[in-house]
């Protein structure tokens, strides 16, 4: 075993000892164990400041450390393990195991018509996702379960990942990577089991289930400095994916990745998605599609030429035309209280002018490079799947 996997169990075993100490009143006890887990996990970050879990074990300690503030205070009531809000008894307690995971499950409610442009990417989504759930016999063969979306930032793969789960009225699964760290110490590699296993298991009761997991390069790519429960979790991740192709599994269960990092995932990740999708950087028409999309609760001036507005913003994202929208809008609301008017309350801000747009666009560079532009067609090149 490597130090830092004797350092992260050695620590968790220390927390869920806190923790039980805790639960049983015994401040004495509970406090000297999680000084124990803080000399752990300080040790570990100072060994590998680069470790992907760092944040976390930082504030791990941080709450550690209040705990045992509370413990040796004088107050009784205070010290009352109900109180401790922290999440410790759920992550750190192996009696726990039987808990449903805590992810998101919900609706998101976004339509495809909220998605401008991206026809290519809308279509392959369907061929993989949405006919296979409408249609399942049409599908002898069974069908791919896994779909990343790459591409520079801002352009709409979280969005497209919204849209589909609406479309096939599936449930919702974010795995989003600030979830995971706060929620996965220890014990990441049960609880991605856990995830796949509550999502299988709707799955076959009917209902189509999308697991999303958004920058995923961020918590499944590879870094330099994989220890302990990085490597256990990808791992376990890998397997659950290989265990949806089996045969004979025809329930609507998808995993959908996005990434802006590709380059970052390694081929044992990327050949489990049977379908890459580039979500690129909008053209005319979608840009087009963006501005009328943003306008339509903007009161504008005759002279906003809107294919103007297009033509000077090749290379923005629908993020960055999202934001020069905004940063109008806001621009007439400040000027609206400035001048006193607005605390009357009809009073409306001014119409946005052509004006008001261009210096809003001058003062906004698009966030992608042309370079960063060629490097996904280059690694789109190499792994496109066929
Ligand atoms: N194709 C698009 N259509 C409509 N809005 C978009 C599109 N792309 C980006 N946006 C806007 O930019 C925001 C960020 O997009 P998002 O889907 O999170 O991008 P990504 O996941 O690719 O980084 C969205 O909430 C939306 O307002
Ligand atoms: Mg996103």
């Amino acid at each position: 075993m490597s130090v830092a996997n004797q350092l992260e169990q050695s620590a968790m075993q220390y927390a869920s000892q806190a923790v039980q100490f805790d639960r049983m009143g015994n401040r004495e006890k509970a406090a000297e164990c999680y000084n124990n887990a803080i000399d752990q996990l300080q040790k570990l970050v100072r060994l590998y400041p680069d470790y992907t879990f760092n944040r976390l074990y930082i504030e791990k300690v941080t709450t550690y450390k209040e705990r045992i503030k509370i413990l040796k205070s004088e107050d009784g009531e205070e010290a009352g393990y109900e109180k401790f809000t922290s999440f410790e008894s759920r992550q750190t307690s192996t009696a726990d195991t039987t808990e449903e995971s805590k992810e998101i499950v919900e609706k998101p409610n976004v339509k495809w018509a909220e998605v401008a442009g991206l026809e290519d990417a809308k279509k392959a989504i369907k061929e993989v996702i949405v006919y296979p759930v409408k249609r399942p016999d049409l599908f002898p063969l069974g069908w791919s379960r896994g779909l990343l979306l790459f591409g520079p930032p801002g352009c709409g793969k979280t969005l497209l990942a919204a849209a589909v789960a609406t479309e096939i009225d599936a449930d919702f699964i974010q795995i989003d990577p600030a979830s995971i760290m706060s929620k996965w110490l220890g014990a990441a590699e049960q609880n991605v089991a856990k995830i796949f296993s509550g999502a299988r298991k709707n799955a076959i009761d009917g209902t189509p289930v999308i697991i999303f997991i958004d920058e995923v390069d961020s918590i499944l790519g590879v870094h330099t400095n994989e220890v302990g429960g990085e490597v256990r979790m990808r791992n376990q991740f890998l397997k659950e994916m290989d265990g949806l192709q089996d045969k004979g599994k025809n329930y609507h269960l998808y995993v959908v990745a996005a990434t802006n990092k590709p380059w970052d995932l390694d081929w044992a990740f990327i050949r489990r998605f049977q379908k890459r999708v580039m979500v690129p950087l909008p053209d005319y028409a979608t840009r087009l599609q963006m501005f009328e999309l943003n306008c339509t609760q903007l009161e504008l001036t005759p002279d906003v030429n809107l294919h103007e507005l297009t033509k000077i913003t090749d290379g923005y994202s629908g993020s960055d035309i999202k934001d020069v929208c905004q940063v109008v809008r806001q621009e007439v609301i400040r000027e609206l209280f400035e001048s006193g008017k607005a605390y009357e309350k009809t009073s409306k801000p001014r119409a946005i002018s052509m004006k008001d747009f261009v210096t809003s666009i001058n003062n906004r560079k698009p966030s992608v490079s042309k370079e960063m532009m060629v490097s996904y067609d280059k690694w789109f090149d190499q792994f496109k799947a066929l």
